[in-house]
């Protein structure tokens, strides 16, 4: 099959899908790529490079389009994205079809075939292929280096001539992919660190990382069969709060990456919470896009309040553009791989990674898919 990778122009778009890597593993496979002219450059791929790898350099996006048999894409796609894409092609990227169910309908008038990379199930078969995992670490580390920016004192115990610093006390909340990989730079950085997460499973993950797991007893269970969290009952979210207010006085930074599936993020720092940390404190929210662990968040914005900064970065993974492409791309190249064979798109119905991501087939929704 022929893949079309496209310049990402949206504003603060730094990746790109493909990598000089990836480009290899596609044509050992009897597939080509198509790159726009340029369209590595902020993720410092030139095109050369590109080419060294046997990709074809295509300099305007209407010749690319009208080439491509399938268009790999970085970005999440909206509803509104999906009614532009060329006609009768094939898309592969974050299409989101639990939070905006209409896609499915506007790909399949656009004769098109559709596969949504945040669909593949978190199976160990599937981890090589998984850009969610990837785009998550990258967020994790991303959101220490920022609270370090940000804060007012050393992350590291240090011993001076000046005296001794006390080591930064950080709390993580939500123990997943980014806030494992948070707990893991901080303490990088010297920083002593504690977590909390719904899900026990994660308890032994984050002691062997050496930081504090804190305990909270549920009374549900709240881990679903594919392993994220579910959402928690009033009753235990207020159980948390009360927790979670003492640990967040003592914390001089907290990075909260708390999520659940199709569900806005749970509310797990109140503006009373906020009141009550240490004047300089620092919260980096990477639950921002989906309203935020804490109430004050503001997607995309940076918020004072009583001394404390509450940052809500968006789209962290493009600001680490050449690894996060790197990680994309290989795993894209994984998925690819996965769900096609040498006469195009595999059609293995009994293969749940296909059946699960496939939105649709040549202009036809897929009803196979789970549907929540
Ligand atoms: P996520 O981004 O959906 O959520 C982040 C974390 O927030 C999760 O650990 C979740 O339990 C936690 N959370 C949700 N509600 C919370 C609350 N009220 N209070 C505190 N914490 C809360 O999750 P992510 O990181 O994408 O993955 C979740 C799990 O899926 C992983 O830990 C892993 O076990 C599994 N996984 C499996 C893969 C595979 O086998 N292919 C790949 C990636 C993840």
């Amino acid at each position: 099959m022929q893949f079309a990778v496209f310049k990402e122009d949206i504003q603060g778009e730094t990746r790109v899908a493909a990598v000089p890597d990836s480009v290899k593993l596609l044509l050992k496979n009897k597939h080509s790529v198509l790159i726009q002219s340029g369209a590595g450059l902020a993720a410092s791929i030139p095109d050369a490079e590109f080419q060294a790898a046997g990709a074809r350099i295509v300099p305007e996006a209407g010749e690319l389009a009208a080439m491509a048999d399938c268009i790999l894409r970085v970005r999440p796609v909206s509803t509104d994205d999906a009614g532009q894409l060329p006609e009768g092609k094939a898309v592969i990227g974050f299409l989101a079809p639990l939070r905006q169910p209409a896609i499915a309908q506007v790909l399949a008038r656009r004769r098109m075939t559709s596969f949504s990379l945040d669909a593949i199930p978190r199976i160990s078969r599937a981890q090589s292929m998984d850009t969610l995992s990837s785009m998550a670490t990258i967020a994790g580390y991303r959101a220490v280096l920022l609270a370090a920016e940000h804060l007012p004192k050393f992350l590291p115990m240090l011993t001076t001539a000046a005296g001794t610093i006390r080591p930064a006390q950080g709390l993580v909340l939500g123990a997943g992919v980014a806030g494992l990989q948070a707990i893991a730079t901080a303490r990088r950085l010297g920083a002593v660190m504690e977590a909390f997460d719904v899900r026990p499973a994660v308890k032994e993950q984050v002691k062997s990382l050496g930081a504090a797991f804190i305990e909270i007893a549920a009374t549900e269970n709240l881990e679903d069969k594919g392993g994220y969290a579910r959402q928690v009952s009033a009753e235990t979210l207020a159980r948390q709060q009360s927790l979670l207010h003492e640990r967040a006085k003592l914390a001089d930074f907290i990075i909260s990456t708390a999520q659940v599936p199709g569900k806005p993020a749970p509310r797990l720092l109140t503006r009373q919470m906020v009141e009550d940390m240490k004047p300089g404190s620092v919260v980096v929210d990477l639950a921002a896009e989906s309203g935020g662990n804490c109430e004050l968040t503001q997607a995309g914005q940076i918020v004072r309040h009583h001394g404390v900064t509450i940052l809500g970065p968006i789209n962290l993974p493009a600001t680490l553009p050449l690894d996060a492409s790197r990680m994309f791309a290989r795993n894209l190249a994984t998925f690819i791989l996965e769900i096609t064979n040498e006469k195009g798109f595999s059609m293995d119905w009994n293969n749940e990674i296909f059946t699960e991501t496939c939105v649709t087939i040549n202009g036809a929704v897929n009803e196979k898919r789970r549907t929540s």
